[in-house]
């Protein structure tokens, strides 16, 4: 492979194919997402490796809640276990984790390990690992719009005094840059109500690889394909 050039500061990932995986297998669907963490584990590193800063990987959308009620079950019991040892291999790896999405209609256990692994971690240097849980863009940017008409009903601000920054610093991303690279699994060309504020001038790579098959070599080939891309932003020189 060619050196790579331009490579992506923010790569985000809506991990999708866990489900058709498995059927494929002849295995339950649970299996498939049991395998889809451990590929996420593993993309941590690899992505890190490459050099790249910020990793945000779609987990839970607020939309998942109507699968049936067996699957959404273990669904939480991987994310718990998931919680429970990231602790130690992010202290080992540098990596600083963060948790975007509403996180109050989780259990109490899960926002308790979400706290711990945020406060445990939140001095580490290396890549920032960001995991989206319950999180839906659409409910993202109204609890940001509340938060913002709150102080214009406090009388702290006019609603003329009101700036795209100051929507983008009530997001739940409001410390991370907005992705370079977004990339979806499994064949689906859509958002699926992902950080869609933050996408506004994305780059998009759409790879029919389920995610648990989703490796190093599968990450390189979408940031190859990223470095030969000329980025405008609406003017006509590059950046
Ligand atoms: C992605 O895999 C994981 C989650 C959405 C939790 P899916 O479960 O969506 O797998 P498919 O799309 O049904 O194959
Ligand atoms: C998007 O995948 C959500 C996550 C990856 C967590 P889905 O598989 O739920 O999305 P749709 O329903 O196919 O759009
Ligand atoms: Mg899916």
């Amino acid at each position: 492979m060619e050196e790579l050039k331009n490579i992506p500061n923010h790569v985000a990932i809506i991990l999708d194919g866990n489900g058709r995986w498995a059927k494929e297998k002849g295995m339950p669907r649970n299996y498939g997402h049991m395998q889809g963490a451990k590929a996420v584990e593993d993309i941590l590193v690899d992505a890190r490796d490459i050099g790249i800063k910020y990793l945000t990987v779609y987990a839970f959308s607020t939309e998942n809640w109507s699968r049936p009620e067996a699957e959404v079950s273990a669904l939480m019991t991987i994310l718990r276990n998931y919680l429970k040892t990231s602790i130690k291999k992010s202290m080992k790896n540098n990596v600083r984790c963060r948790v975007i999405g509403e996180r109050s209609l989780l259990s109490a256990d899960i926002q308790k390990a979400i706290l711990e692994l945020e406060e445990t971690t939140a001095n580490n240097t290396g890549l920032t690992f960001t995991i989206a849980i319950n999180y839906g863009s659409r409910d993202e940017i109204t609890r940001a719009v509340r938060k913002v008409a709150q102080k214009v009903e406090n009388g702290e601000i006019k609603a003329a005094d009101i700036t795209e920054k100051m929507i983008a610093e009530n997001l739940d991303t409001a410390y991370m840059p907005d992705p370079d690279l977004m990339i979806r699994t499994c064949n689906e060309q859509r958002i699926s109500n992902y950080l869609l504020w933050q996408c506004a001038y994305t780059e998009f790579y759409f790879t029919p690889v389920a995610w648990p098959d989703f490796n190093k070599a599968e990450l390189l080939k979408a940031v190859e394909a990223y470095g030969n891309r000329t980025r405008k932003f609406g003017g006509l020189k590059t950046e």
